[in-house]
């Protein structure tokens, strides 16, 4: 597969078979992906993958995180809220998610309800945390997206679908907790990923995108 392909043909996935992927083809993906660019080299990814067992505990302690705090408390600042044409494209992409999913848009239990599988990983048999030092701030916040995307191309590649999750970073303790990590790191997000299914509605969603002028301005 081409990288052209690849960036034409991804999109987020949420539902996946219960097939692991190999750790021999894990470590090739992570270790490729260690080649990404970051500002002065300085690589500020730490990241957990969490499989088996250990994946199903996480699944269960975030779920019930979320439903005993109720509200979000995450490292870093997530806390934009989203106006005008922002606000619409969030909008846009909601709607074509329930849509797939066959909920209202007032079915506001239904929502709920499809937004806690994203700390249950969609199911999917493997998820990847994306932890950097809190200091780093949004130097590490633009290295860590650098990074998610060239994971992202590397499954791609090879076959396996993702879904990348800024809800991994909304309720940290349980991650924090079972990897014990230092007060200085903190999760910025994570991405579920593994072999997509096919006949999960979600995954039939399709998002759009804006015109190539309304984002980019040729200049010579
Ligand atoms: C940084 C980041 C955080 C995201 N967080 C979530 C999330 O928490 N839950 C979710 O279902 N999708 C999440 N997504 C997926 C986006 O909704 C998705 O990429 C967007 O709607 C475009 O759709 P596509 O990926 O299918 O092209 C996230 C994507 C990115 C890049």
């Amino acid at each position: 597969m081409d990288i052209s392909s690849a960036v034409l043909n991804r999109r987020s996935c949420r539902g996946f078979k219960q097939e692991p992927v190999s750790e021999a083809l894990l470590r090739e993906i992570f270790s490729l992906a260690q080649q990404a660019p970051s500002g002065c080299n300085v690589q500020p990814w730490q990241v957990i993958v969490v499989s088996g067992e250990k994946k199903d505990q996480l699944k269960n302690q975030l779920m019930m995180d979320v439903m005993q705090k109720q509200k979000p408390y995450p490292d870093f600042d997530w806390s934009v809220a989203y106006s005008g044409k922002h606000k619409e494209r969030q909008f846009g992409s909601a709607d074509a998610l329930y849509s797939a999913m066959g909920i209202e848009r007032q079915d506001k239990m239904q929502r709920n309800i499809a937004m806690m599988k994203n700390w249950a990983f969609f199911d999917a048999p493997h998820v990847a945390i994306f932890t950097m030092d809190k200091y780093l701030n949004l130097m590490g916040a633009v290295d860590i997206g650098i990074y998610a995307q060239t994971l992202s191309l590397l499954m791609m590649e090879r076959g396996i679908s993702n879904c990348m999750q800024g809800a991994l970073g909304q309720f940290p303790g349980p991650i924090r907790e079972m990897f014990d990590l230092p007060e200085e790191r903190g999760v910025i997000f994570g991405m579920s990923f593994g072999y997509a299914d096919n006949d999960v509605p979600a995954n039939t969603a399709r998002t759009s995108r804006e015109a190539l002028e309304e984002a980019v301005l040729f200049a010579s």
